[in-house]
């Protein structure tokens, strides 16, 4: 590259604390980012790598890159550059950590990041790896910063802060501090306890001691937005209907002329994925949808009728409902209905599965935060508090290859996949519900009566809540049949009967979740209308606990 400087030579320590000489031909670093091969806007190709030190942050700074429409994938420290190169990209996020890098332990970054002349942005913790690994010095500062701090610009330019005010509000999280940088690197601004709060090289090269992702840096959107644009060259092409197009060729390469069949849920995910598939290999694909006689009202129906009579896939409708009612006769306990709900899917699956000939691939929803957090050792650690059961938990010893052209997507994405594809708002916006559906909302036994009473309660809650214009906004609402009865009077008359729930949550991504302040007359209605309508129960109540420490299902 004409401009580029002459290939410098640096010392980098690695993870193994092992100090290797790399010869890095440093490029571009200038506005307007640096020059590369020309590539197809179709291409999920050109992206960013996150290099994830464990921060609580990492999965918000994909979104933060995915929002400027540019692809991203979160990658481990300890990924090889077969892997994590794979999508060929065109600059690298050093995430923050709780470590310090003097931690005997500490993550570092992997030789690769300072092998291929890409750009590095390196935050808070990143940051700091960047300044050890490079031939800085770090240290734990006299003083910890946390929270709000202020910014304040040197007289260099650089692109990475291009545009912004002399001095602006940050959000800092840090202990240690960059007590002298790495050859090459100048100081671009500083704190009041930081002289070094962000740096940078000619080659394209930054560090952040403060959180760009976060909302409380006012400017962290620019921040991100010039490391990408005007460091990285990203060109902001994926778009949704970018990736159905790379999806379909993705797609057609993995299966070829084979046969797929796909679990279709009625959910969001298992829907888009279908119509992924079925729009890359048409007739390929038979769906196999399965009653479990634990669905909504009218919820069959309308899967059949949106996905075999209006979108035209091969569907395989199995009526297996009075198979799971029976089974879970008698059975109160939370976690053992959930064992019987998913053992009975494996065993009606795969009775299924077994008459469809020359199968070979199996479709599945599967979202990219199930695969990040399949990943992480503390979740694997954690203490399971259910066992969530969907139809993305059949089992591996199926021998079908897995086809999962959702495995990067977050559900916001899924969703405006799902209208790129011309599926049906009613689907794509669909609010989540449960694999062993009204199973775990009807608390103790479970009955063909109570699932009807249950069914009409449910369908009265979405009717009003859409009719308020709140569905979209709220992660889920619903109603839970308890295990209480009430006394009551109608008419002049004793009543003793059941008592049902509402709950309705907002969330980002069920990790978390709070209870949603609804309307009182929204409430009103929802109560009036449950007991005028469904006879069997003379009391509603609202559950007003978050989560945690409640979780979102009541089972
Ligand atoms: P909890 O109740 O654990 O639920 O706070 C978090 C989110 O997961 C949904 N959920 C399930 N989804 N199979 C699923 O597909 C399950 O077994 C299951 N259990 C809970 C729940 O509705 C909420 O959105």
């Amino acid at each position: 590259m004409e401009d580029s400087p002459q290939p410098s030579s640096r010392r980098i320590s690695t993870s193994d604390d092992l100090e290797v000489s790399a010869y890095l031909e440093i490029g571009g670093g200038k506005e307007g980012g640096r020059e590369g091969p020309e590539r197809d806007p179709k291409s999920t190709e050109g992206g960013i790598l996150i290099v994830d030190f464990g921060s609580q942050y990492s999965r918000l700074i994909a979104r933060r890159v995915r929002e400027h429409k540019v692809y991203c994938e979160i990658v481990s420290p300890e990924a090889s550059w077969d892997e994590a190169g794979r999508i060929n990209p065109r600059g690298i996020i050093l995430s923050g950590g709780p470590s310090s890098v003097h931690d005997q332990a500490a993550p570092l970054a992997p030789t690769w990041v300072y092998q291929h002349s890409l750009p590095v942005l390196g935050i808070c913790y990143g940051m700091q790896v960047l300044a050890h690994q490079l031939g800085g010095k770090v240290a734990a500062s006299e003083k910890r910063e946390y929270g709000h701090s202020v910014l304040y610009q040197s007289m260099e330019e650089s692109p990475l802060l291009a545009g912004l005010p002399a001095s602006m509000p940050i959000w800092m999280s840090h202990g240690d501090t960059i007590e002298e940088m790495p050859p090459g690197f100048k100081a671009l601004g500083h704190t009041d306890n930081s002289p070094v709060a962000v740096m940078g090289d000619e080659g394209g090269m930054f560090g952040l001691q403060f959180h760009p992702e976060v909302v409380h840096t006012v400017h962290g959107k620019t921040i991100l937005e010039n490391f990408l644009f005007r460091v990285c060259g990203c060109t902001g092409n994926w778009t949704p209907e970018n990736f159905v197009a790379q999806s379909i060729g993705a797609i057609r390469d993995q299966v070829g002329g084979g046969r797929v069949i796909c679990a279709l849920s009625g959910g969001v995910d298992s829907a888009v994925a279908a119509a992924l598939v079925h729009a890359a290999v048409g007739d390929q694909i038979t769906c196999i949808f399965v009653n479990n006689g634990l669905m909504r009202l009218e919820e069959p129906e309308r899967v059949l009728d949106t996905f075999e009579r209006n979108m035209g896939l091969n569907m395989l409708y199995i009526d297996a409902a009075d198979r799971f009612v029976g089974r879970l006769d008698g059975i109160t306990d939370p976690e053992e209905k959930r064992k019987t709900v998913g053992e009975e899917f494996i065993r009606v699956f795969e009775e299924a599965a077994a008459e469809l000939e020359n199968t070979e691939y199996l479709a599945q929803g599967t979202l990219y935060p199930d695969v990040i957090e399949s990943r992480t050792p503390e979740t694997q650690a954690a203490a399971r508090i259910k066992t969530h059961h969907n139809v993305g938990g059949l089992p591996s010893d199926m021998k079908l290859q897995l086809v999962e052209p959702l495995r990067y997507l977050f559900k916001d994405e899924v969703r405006d996949v799902g209208i790129a594809l011309g599926l049906p708002p009613e689907i794509v916006y669909r609010q989540p519900f449960p694999g062993p559906g009204l199973a775990i909302r009807i608390i103790g036994e479970v009955t063909p009566e109570k699932l009807d009473v249950l069914r009409r309660c449910d369908w009265i809650v979405i009717d009003e809540i859409k009719g308020a214009n709140l569905y979209r906004e709220l992660w889920q609402t619903f109603a839970v049949l308890t295990d209480s009865r009430s006394v009551g009077v109608m008419g002049d008359h004793r009543t003793y009967s059941h008592v049902v729930a509402i709950r309705a949550v907002s969330s980002q991504d069920a990790m978390t979740a709070d209870w949603v302040r609804l309307p009182y007359d929204v409430l009103a209605r929802i109560s009036n209308r449950i007991v005028n309508e469904v006879p069997q129960v003379n009391r509603v109540v609202y559950d007003i606990t978050s989560k945690p420490p409640g979780t979102i299902e009541w089972e």
